[in-house]
């Protein structure tokens, strides 16, 4: 096959903060189908992918998990269950995986913030801004929305520090003309929103270092900084080729990209900042940014806070990898947002799925294995009724190469679809166990048959960038040799031998009892008890015989005026004198007298400390574990027969 020229393909590098969903999944679905089908045309590609990893988002879930960062992205990312995990079951078919904590790829950025610094581009000042945790944003007020960010919607809070800026004001002009001009980000109709409501409101500098938490890549010139999160993630697209570092060697074969696929939200980053970072650097801009819209649920994004989310695994392995990849492609246009339920997905499985794909192949199969014991005759006698079916199978490649081209997998497939939905309509227009009846009728029943099979051929070998193992699956029932499944024979009806045997093989998508399925998830999504925390590092005994810890008995419990959430202890510690702890327990125990002549547990050695205006002097051990997304809280409470002042240990 004639090679075509490389192709340079991404996906966003997801950040490794929790379980990725079937959003994510999503996005690498879609990805992986068109660097799959780019790969079928006969392009050398490469399809990157990755995880982003630094940042004070990730610093601060660590902190909460008790592990170190690295221990908790490495968990996430080559964890059981992990990311790279996930794109093994989803087939996600990346030729590289970058994750932006190796070694190559940290030595890379901070070069090129070196490079950005000895440009002049990058320089140092002060930060006064709203800064919103979980996107790791600054924004200004202007750009705010109800006080709130612009992006997610969640609370900032203000926030000062000394930093580092990109001269991102300089490329307004050049930035503007870029978006404006050609075809550089799709759909076109995020442009205006770039240029509208960012750009003509004037760029501002961006600050690209931080001084307030130290998961990121130093800057090498001035400890203490580090580098902005987005820097480090965006240029993981050339560090990845080897973009300063020795650890690869493909930058100049492969860049610039040809397409960066990412999440509408991300837009902003990819198609304003990305280029004039890259402005900056001298280096050639990446021809397209095309950004997708979102699976939503409910209407609303899914999202681990809101506890929205949808589990790919479990719809992998209860539907196949294929089926699941097909519904992601099939039902959602590429560039507008879609909402996501179990019912479409089941729908969308058992009518394209099992009523037209799966039931045209094991009815041709069977029917060829019926009249002819499995292999075709090779003579043929055509008929009128041949003429559309044949014409839309040849034409096939050509309409969907139209629909690809143009990032619109979910057209390609459903045109696909539309010649699977015409050759069953040729089942029952040449109703060959009228034929079969025959023997007069062998020849012409042999050609039916191989029309079907050609057909059958045809959009499988089209269908494989979404379905890659039920292709194969298909081409092994059909008799379909290597030959007869590549891009270039999509194009030649009649490229199956004449004398095709074909082989009975299992149910390819088995249909699914909607109301029983629909039930059956339901029970599985019932609410379930959160994975344990990873155990901490270890302590030695004489560590833990420090923490002075004793059974009291409650004396009295009482709710403080104007806190909603203490509630005010005195305890008997055995000491013979009480003892008052504040604890913020309020909300789980709305009845505090009921606490009165309680065996509890405290740590009385902690140092004093004022709440509310009143001292607390230890603390009450209690149970913390999250139910269902809800915090739930108990006292640690001991058999009333043991005695105050006995020590634990
Ligand atoms: O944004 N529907 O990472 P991320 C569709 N690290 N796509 C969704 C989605 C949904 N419900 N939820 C998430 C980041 N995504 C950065 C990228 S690139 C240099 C750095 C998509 O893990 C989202 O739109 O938050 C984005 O494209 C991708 O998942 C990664 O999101
Ligand atoms: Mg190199």
């Amino acid at each position: 096959m004639e090679n075509k020229g490389k192709f340079y393909i991404t996906t966003p590098i997801y950040y490794p903060s929790d379980k990725l969903h079937i959003g994510h999944t999503y996005s690498t679905v879609v990805t992986d189908t068109i660097a799959r089908y780019k790969r079928l045309c006969g392009y050398d590609v490469m399809f990157l992918t990755g995880t982003d990893e630094h940042g004070q988002k990730i610093e601060e879930k660590a902190k909460a998990a008790g592990v170190t960062p690295q221990q908790f992205v490495d968990n996430i990312v080559e964890g059981e269950g992990g990311i790279k995990d996930l794109w093994k079951l989803m087939n996600i078919s990346n030729d590289r995986f970058i994750r932006t904590t190796d070694d190559y790829h940290v030595e890379s950025i901070q070069k090129i913030f070196r490079a950005m610094y000895d440009n002049g581009d990058i320089y140092k000042g002060h930060y006064e801004g709203m800064y919103c945790t979980p996107c790791e944003s600054f924004w200004t007020e202007s750009q705010l929305v109800d006080g709130k960010c612009p992006d997610c919607g969640r609370e900032v809070k203000p926030a000062q520090e000394e930093a580092y800026f990109f001269k991102l004001s300089k490329y307004a002009k050049p930035v503007q003309d870029l978006l404006e001009s050609g075809e550089f980000l799709e759909p076109r109709s995020r442009v205006n929103e770039m240029v509208n409501n960012f750009i003509k409101p004037g760029l501002e500098d961006l600050c690209v270092s931080r001084t307030s938490f130290s998961w990121g890549v130093p800057v090498d010139f001035d400890e203490g900084h580090v580098v902005y999160v987005w820097v480090d993630a965006l240029f993981n697209y050339m560090t990845a080729l080897g973009f300063m570092n020795d650890h690869y060697n493909d930058y100049d074969k492969y860049w610039p990209a040809d397409v960066h696929m990412i999440g509408k939200e991300i837009v902003r980053f990819h198609s304003i900042i990305w280029p004039a970072f890259c402005m900056s650097m001298g280096l050639p801009l990446p021809k397209k940014v095309f950004g997708h819209g979102w699976l939503l649920l409910d209407g609303g994004k899914m999202s681990k806070s809101k506890g929205n989310v949808v589990d790919p695994y479990l719809l992998a392995e209860r539907y196949g990898v294929d089926a699941l990849r097909y519904f992601l492609i099939r039902e959602f246009p590429l560039g507008s947002d879609g909402n996501f339920s179990n019912e479409t997905l089941i729908t969308r499985i058992n009518t394209d799925l099992a009523n037209d794909l799966g039931n045209l192949v094991s009815r041709t199969v069977s029917m060829v294995i019926k009249y002819f014991g499995g292999s075709l005759p090779a003579e043929r006698e055509a008929a009128e009724v041949d003429n559309e079916l044949v014409s839309m199978a040849s034409g096939l490649r050509e309409v969907y190469a139209g629909h690809m081209d143009k990032f619109a997998p979910q057209q390609a497939v459903a045109e696909v679809l539309k010649v699977i939905a015409r050759a069953n309509k040729y089942i029952d227009e040449t109703a060959p166990w009228q034929l079969a009846k025959d023997e007069a009728n062998r020849i012409r029943l042999a050609t039916v048959m191989y029309n079907l099979l050609e057909s059958i051929r045809i959009c499988a070998v089209l269908l494989q960038p979404v379905m890659p193992g039920s292709c194969e699956k298909i081409f092994e029932q059909i008799g379909a040799c290597e030959g007869c499944r590549t891009w270039d024979s999509a194009a030649v009806y009649g490229s199956l031998r004449a004398d095709v045997t074909v082989h009975k093989g299992d149910t390819l998508f088995p249909r699914i009892d909607l109301k029983k399925e629909l039930e059956e998830l339901e029970k599985l999504n019932a609410p379930k008890l959160p994975e344990s925390k990873p155990v901490l590092p270890d302590v030695t005994i004489d560590e833990f015989a420090k923490c002075d810890m004793r059974v009291c008995k409650v004396l009295s419990c009482e709710t403080i005026k104007k806190s909603e959430k203490l509630l005010k202890f005195q305890l008997d510690d055995g000491s013979g004198k009480p003892r008052q702890i504040l604890s913020g327990i309020r909300k789980f125990y709305p009845d505090p007298e009921a606490l009165v002549g309680k065996t509890v547990v405290a740590i009385l050695n902690l140092p004093p400390r004022k709440m509310m205006g009143q001292e607390s002097c230890g603390m009450l051990l209690s149970a913390v574990k999250e139910i269902d997304g809800k915090e739930e809280l108990r006292l640690l409470m001991l058999d009333d027969s043991i005695p105050a002042g006995a020590q634990l240990g």
